[in-house]
């Protein structure tokens, strides 16, 4: 896709001025076809505050009221995850096309759902799962593509965040989506299935918080053909981040933190090259404003196929745990 300079800017909205709003505010700055014009809240005061900090035109004290405003054509979702859906369906019924922050939702039944409504309805919609849309993770697809390190047998790796415990906060809260598998997971999760595809198999165990929510897994996915991922994540415990990637001719270490990738070393046989790249938010809004720009209604980099198929594995490694 060719980038979308002589179109206008994407209008964008953002719902849930939160920490991820936050950081993700200086991104739609550097983003080269977008404009930040309103922010929602539940609060008119939490919403004055945002904006006014930010240089955010137009505020909102219901996420109705933003969805609502004309002057929005793009709404990013940074609410928590089960608050993700009503503001998502709300959006794609007003004919906002939706960045819904990753995990997508809680349960796989609310995915199927905003992925129905966006698609009766024609209506853009895509998780915000960045680590595809960085650099270093486009330039993976083509070495793999070109088989520069032969046919992909596997992955390993981890996205370990340690985080003290504490009641309040919706990591650790099952009524805000709380949770190891649904925070870190998805991660380790979709870079799998983007690379390897829908596994046949998932087998998982880990840990639980006494408020019910797990904060450590380790997972194995695995494939029909032999392949596999062998994944783990924790709040529990420090680690690396890191990922790698085993070819028949070479293999890819995707360097700690992997989900922003900022550098890899592609081993081909034994001859490393070690590569740095830039990594951020603004790419995955890029991406979306090519993406209308040229008439789409679902990313090819991001689907909602793949969506609803890492939800599928996220709901099955829970039970398992
Ligand atoms: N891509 C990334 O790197 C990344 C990093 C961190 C988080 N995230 C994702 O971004 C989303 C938000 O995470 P966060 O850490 O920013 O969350 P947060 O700060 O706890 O909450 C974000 C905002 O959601 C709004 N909200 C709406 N309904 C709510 C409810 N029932 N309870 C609590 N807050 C509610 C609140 O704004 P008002 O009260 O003003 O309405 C709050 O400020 C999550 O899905 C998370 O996984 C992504």
């Amino acid at each position: 896709m060719s980038e979308s300079q002589t179109t206008a800017p994407i209008r964008w909205g953002i719902a849930g001025p939160g920490r991820m709003a936050t950081e993700i505010v200086p991104e739609f700055h550097l983003a080269g076809n977008a404009e930040l014009v309103a922010v929602g809240s539940r609060s008119a005061e939490r919403a004055e505050v945002f904006a006014t900090k930010h240089g955010i035109p137009r505020w909102h004290s219901s996420y109705e009221a933003l969805v609502e405003d004309p002057a929005v054509e793009a709404i990013y979702i940074a609410t928590p995850h089960p608050q993700h859906t009503d503001i998502a369906l709300a959006a794609i019924a007003a004919g906002k096309a939706v960045l819904v922050e990753k995990a997508f939702t809680a349960t796989v039944a609310d995915t199927e759902r905003i992925a129905e409504a966006a698609r009766q309805a024609g209506v853009f919609a895509m998780e915000a799962m960045w680590t595809r849309f960085n650099p270093a993770a486009a330039h993976l697809r083509e070495v793999i593509a070109r088989g520069e390190i032969g046919e992909l047998r596997g992955c390993q790796g981890d996205l370990t965040a340690f985080r003290e415990f504490d009641a309040e906060d919706r990591l650790f809260d099952p009524a805000k989506g709380g949770g190891a598998v649904l925070d870190l997971g998805v991660y380790v999760i979709s870079f799998a299935q983007h690379f390897l595809g829908t596994p046949d198999v998932v087998r998982a165990v880990g840990g639980r918080y006494p408020s019910g929510v797990e904060g450590e897994f380790s997972l194995l996915l695995g494939y029909g053909d032999g392949r596999s991922a062998s994944l783990a994540g924790a709040f529990t415990a420090y680690g690396p981040g890191r990922m790698m990637l085993n070819g028949t001719r070479g293999w890819i270490d995707v360097h700690a933190r992997f989900h922003r990738a900022a550098s890899v070393t592609i081993w081909r046989e034994k001859t490393p090259e070690h590569l740095e790249f830039d990594s951020g938010y603004r790419y995955e809004i890029e991406h979306v404003g090519e993406c209308l720009a040229a008439g789409l209604t679902e990313s090819p980099i991001m689907p909602l196929d793949d969506t609803v198929a890492v939800q599928r594995i996220m709901a099955e490694v829970l039970d398992q745990i």
